[in-house]
């Protein structure tokens, strides 16, 4: 790997722990303005001391996020697709790598479509994207998609869609914890980090999930709803980071939570 992309590599997983907390707000590139994601400047803001790395698009990056931060963005660049259309597996590459590079990213976000009607197309965007990334020293994450119409997320699938992503030369993968998770890890030579999904029943089931993830290998977690829907986003974001890096049992991660709950 080239020192640039390494540099890169380094400020998203973090070296001292070797894992990361990324706060995915890429949401609305096919779901739109969902519940606390409206206003995205609103939900990130009070977030982004507590995050490794950002997950958006270019649309809410240039619009809702001020060019001073001191946070990695993770850019995603893929879509062309809606929650009302016919189908969420038809995506195409939506930037350039020149754009992306023009918005100082540190790595780029495409979604695979495996097991699909549109797994060739998807796998080959996921081609093009590495080949754009590798000349310029841009990690690719591939992101493990099964949308409304593939719900599998067994360890069979997900070892599959995080290999094959791997393979054709993902610098990291992003995919679902699942019974068996060990095996996805196991499979996969480059890190994998997990979604968190939609919002969970309770604030420990998130830590469950998390706690979980982390000691079967997973090297962080890029996680959305389960933080910013929470009613409390910070106090959930200082607990997840706890687990991810501190080794924090998921009784600590409550403590945290209830420790910060209430504070402003
Ligand atoms: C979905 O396609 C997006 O990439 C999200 O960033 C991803 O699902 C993670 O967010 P959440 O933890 O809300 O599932």
């Amino acid at each position: 790997m080239d020192w640039g992309m390494k540099n890169r590599m380094s400020k998203l997983i973090k070296p001292k722990t070797g894992k990361a907390v990324w706060l995915a707000v890429d949401h609305g590139y096919f779901l739109g303005p969902l519940k606390k994601l409206e206003e995205p400047n609103k939900t990130i803001g009070p977030l982004l001391p507590y995050c490794d790395a950002l997950m958006l698009t270019r649309g809410v990056l240039r619009n809702c996020v001020d060019s001073d931060i001191d946070v990695p963005i993770i850019l995603r660049a893929s879509g062309g697709n809606s929650i009302v259309g016919k189908v969420l597996s038809n995506e195409g590459i939506t930037v350039s790598m020149e754009d992306a590079i023009r918005l100082n990213v540190s790595a780029v976000a495409l979604s695979v479509y495996i097991g699909t009607e549109h797994e060739h197309q998807t796998l080959i965007n996921l081609s093009k994207l590495i080949d754009g990334g590798q000349k310029y020293g841009i990690p690719v994450l591939a992101v493990t998609a099964v949308g409304k119409e593939l719900e599998k997320r067994d360890a069979r699938y997900l070892s599959l869609c995080c290999r094959i992503s791997a393979e054709l030369g993902a610098q990291m993968v992003k995919t679902y914890y699942c019974d068996d998770f060990p095996k996805v890890i196991k499979g996969c030579p480059v890190p994998v980090v997990i979604a968190g999904g939609p919002k969970l029943d309770t604030d420990e089931d998130a830590f469950k999930l998390a706690y979980e993830a982390i000691q079967e290998g997973a090297a962080g977690v890029d996680m959305g709803r389960n933080i910013w829907q929470s009613d409390f986003p910070v106090a959930k974001i200082k607990a997840i980071r706890a687990i991810v890096h501190e080794n924090a049992t998921v009784k600590k991660a409550i403590e945290i939570f209830n420790s910060f709950k209430n504070k402003k």
